[in-house]
């Protein structure tokens, strides 16, 4: 049988990402209501974080067990893997016992050897490349907020990051045009720009690149693992900060996202996390949602 993963948003159709958009929308109508649907009775995921979380832990724990499953969370600072046990090897082990593995890492190179050796579908809840997961949340609120992100315009601003590479995916599925306003040094990966050249603009001066633009997005300047590169990051960001002032420059029914965590006062201001135009908390809250259809898309359909 062909395991599907889901190691990056390409992993899916364009269609199969907007069913599992509605699907999102749908499941959390259903939650809202109160409604009772586990599908998941007697199944397992293994959560494994190389890396800190607030959102992807909460959100999938909390999914899985109202879907009726059980999600059990493995840190590599308690598990083999962090002692060293192969990649092949954890992966054969873990994916005989459970259904599912959420796993986020550092390099993407680990998630893919863990897939090539896991006999069920692997999810990606971020590497150093890629976090598809925290798109299925965005789109969904762009979709419930705006509608159809077909044909609008995206504005990435700031580092050319893990967030930025899944928004180019999220470009070439659902047929938007993204610009990303970043300093010189910190383009997106060369290979994916030049694979979206009609669909992706590299701007300098995010005063620009916001024009028109029907969603601001941005994350922090130094991702985790990049911690050292901070105070240097600090400097070479000046002037990338979303504020109301830039968000006036855009269309004028343009709303904010951010995939949190935020670090106020440098790539977004404390004003902008509390403006009309901000969406950002929920976003957040859609990481449940569209995760659980996610889940549901590859563990019952
Ligand atoms: N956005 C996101 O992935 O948040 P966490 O790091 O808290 O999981
Ligand atoms: N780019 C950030 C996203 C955190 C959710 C990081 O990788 O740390």
């Amino acid at each position: 049988m062909n395991i599907r993963h889901f190691l990056t948003l390409l992993d899916l159709s364009s269609e199969e990402l907007k069913q599992i958009i509605n699907r999102a929308i749908e499941l959390k109508a259903m939650r809202n209501r109160g409604e009772v649907y586990e599908p998941l009775c007697n199944k397992v995921m293994a959560m494994i974080f190389e890396k800190s979380s607030t959102r992807t832990r909460v959100s999938f724990e909390a999914g899985m067990a109202q879907l009726g499953g059980h999600a059990m969370f493995l840190s590599s600072r308690d598990t083999q893997l962090g002692r060293g046990e192969p990649v092949e090897d954890s992966a054969r082990v873990i994916s005989s016992m459970v259904d599912v593995v959420m796993i986020r890492t550092f390099s993407h190179e680990i998630i893919e050897n863990f897939a090539k050796h896991s006999k069920v579908p692997v999810i990606n809840a971020l590497t150093d490349d890629y976090h598809p997961c925290q798109l299925l949340a965005d789109m969904q609120c762009f979709f419930e907020h705006r509608g159809d992100i077909q044909g609008k315009t995206v504005t990435w601003i700031g580092d050319g990051n893990n967030m930025c590479h899944s928004y180019i995916n999220a470009a070439a599925l659902l047929d938007f045009h993204l610009n990303v306003a970043c300093p010189q040094g910190f383009d997106p990966d060369a290979t994916l720009l030049a694979e979206n050249k009609n669909r992706v603009s590299i701007f300098r001066d995010p005063k620009e690149a916001v024009k028109g633009a029907h969603l601001i997005a941005t994350d922090v300047w130094a991702s985790m693992g990049q911690e050292d590169e901070q105070e240097v990051r600090l400097k070479r960001f000046e002037g990338y900060q979303v504020n109301p002032a830039l968000m006036d420059l855009a269309h004028q029914d343009a709303i904010f996202m951010h995939c949190l965590p935020a670090h106020r006062g440098e790539e977004v201001s404390d004003e902008m996390m509390n403006d009309p135009r901000s969406v950002v908390f929920d976003e957040a809250e859609n990481r449940l949602h569209a995760q659980k259809a996610l889940l549901e898309f590859l563990l019952v359909n």
